[in-house]
């Protein structure tokens, strides 16, 4: 019997490690990828070593994240709930896709995770798996053990020797998942929504109020629907995210307090930082303003809840998202040019944008006299036509009333 777990080193994951090789008897083949979150990765190897793992895997998988994850998802400019920018939901499949794949190099049966019985995650991670190989099993081990609360798991860890990080060793004062697109943090002292969260809970973007009074002026080069270049230096996905993360932080830009709809049935509050993802965002948009045509655009924000919410739900491996992706990503053709953005103190605006495949032209809107394929006497009928079913309507209503 062999078993591949998602290992990030840190307590919880660390028991996990230890219960599978007690309760299944089985191998463990660790798997820790950096998506970003900015930890070291080497003590993960140490304590798996210690644990007597005779296979690690330590994988930067940061690039692909970026490239075939986050750019995707963001040429829909989805959001979750209208604000939520899906940090969390978007790295799951790729993690799930790399923990099935090790199982099929290594023949592992299984699987394993350290989401909780409650949330989205497991969710997530196992539809994933559902869909890549119905074959291996998935072992959720929160869903399975008696450790019903901390005081159990701290028990467990101090009885097979698990080393505990003092500031552990109280109640954690809320749970952390990060990884290039975003931090996110809930539970615990964050659960009751009626109390804002404490300052401490930002760790990558600073106070709106905190930050530069001098406004910071940017310009994002993008191609067919995808940021390529920021300030024109060129830069990778991962490096790009990473530079935008750099000047959202500083300008305080990306938080977001939200009580959400898991898919499970309960609302949850989070505190988000999605610093470089805002920017994004609101870049791709801009870029989109001149270079989509209006049926195309309107269609896509149609689209757009649906799209998010597959995502949210973990239906990252599912026929109607890549359908959908499908009809995004053919509108992002002409998503070529470069758009400047003004950042200050907690917001990116647009303010400028260009692009060789623009839609927009001068000569049709302008105030002054132009445009031979416009004649205003055409305006007359257009109204006139749309305005016949509203004079039908106001007229029986009037009618109606005496
Ligand atoms: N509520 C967010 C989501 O479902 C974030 C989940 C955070 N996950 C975690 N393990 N702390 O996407
Ligand atoms: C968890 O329950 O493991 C984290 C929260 C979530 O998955 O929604």
């Amino acid at each position: 019997k062999k078993v591949v777990l998602a290992y990030s080193g840190g307590l919880d994951t660390s028991i996990i490690l230890k219960w599978l090789q007690e309760t299944y008897d089985c191998e463990v083949v660790t798997f820790t990828a950096d998506l970003g979150q900015g930890e070291e990765l080497e003590p993960a190897r140490k304590k798996a070593e210690m644990f007597g793992i005779k296979d690690i895997r330590i994988e930067d998988l940061r690039e692909e994240f970026v490239r075939d994850f986050v750019f995707p998802m963001f040429r829909a400019n989805a959001v979750y709930e209208g604000v939520y920018l899906l940090g969390t939901s978007i790295a799951r499949p790729l993690i799930a896709k790399r923990l099935i794949e090790i199982a099929q190099e290594t023949g592992a049966d299984a699987i394993s995770h350290g989401a909780t019985g409650k949330g989205n995650d497991q969710v997530r991670f196992e539809l994933t798996a559902n869909a890549l190989d119905p074959a291996i099993k998935v072992i959720a081990p929160w869903r399975e053990w008696d450790l019903r609360s901390r005081t159990a798991l701290l028990a467990y860890a101090e009885a097979n020797q698990i080393p505990i990080a003092k500031d552990k060793r109280g109640e954690a004062p809320f749970s952390v998942d990060a990884n290039l697109l975003h931090t996110s943090s809930e539970g615990m002292v964050l659960e009751d929504p009626a109390v804002p969260a404490p300052d401490y809970v930002a760790q990558r973007t600073v106070n709106p109020e905190d930050a530069p009074d001098q406004a910071e002026i940017i310009t994002i080069g993008y191609e067919k629907g995808d940021p390529v270049s920021v300030n024109g230096v060129k830069l990778s996905p991962a490096n790009l995210l990473t530079k935008l993360n750099e000047l959202g932080g500083k300008h305080g830009i990306g938080r977001l307090d939200l009580v959400e709809n898991r898919f499970v049935g309960m609302k949850s509050r989070g505190l988000y930082e999605t610093p470089g993802g805002t920017i994004m965002l609101v870049a791709h948009r801009g870029i989109e303003s001149i270079t989509l045509d209006r049926g195309e655009a309107h269609l896509k924000d149609e689209l757009m809840p649906k799209y998010a919410e597959l995502i949210y739900n973990g239906f990252w491996f599912a026929p109607e998202r890549e359908m959908l992706q499908a009809l995004i990503d053919k509108s992002q053709q002409y998503v070529t040019g470069e758009v400047t953005l003004k950042l200050y103190k907690g917001s990116a605006s647009v303010i400028a944008r260009t692009s060789p495949y623009s839609l927009y032209s001068m000569d049709l809107v302008t105030f002054e006299e132009g445009a031979v394929a416009y004649d205003h006497k055409d305006a007359e009928g257009f109204i006139r036509l749309n305005g016949l079913r509203l004079k039908t309507y106001a007229a029986r209503n009037k009618k109606a009333a005496s």
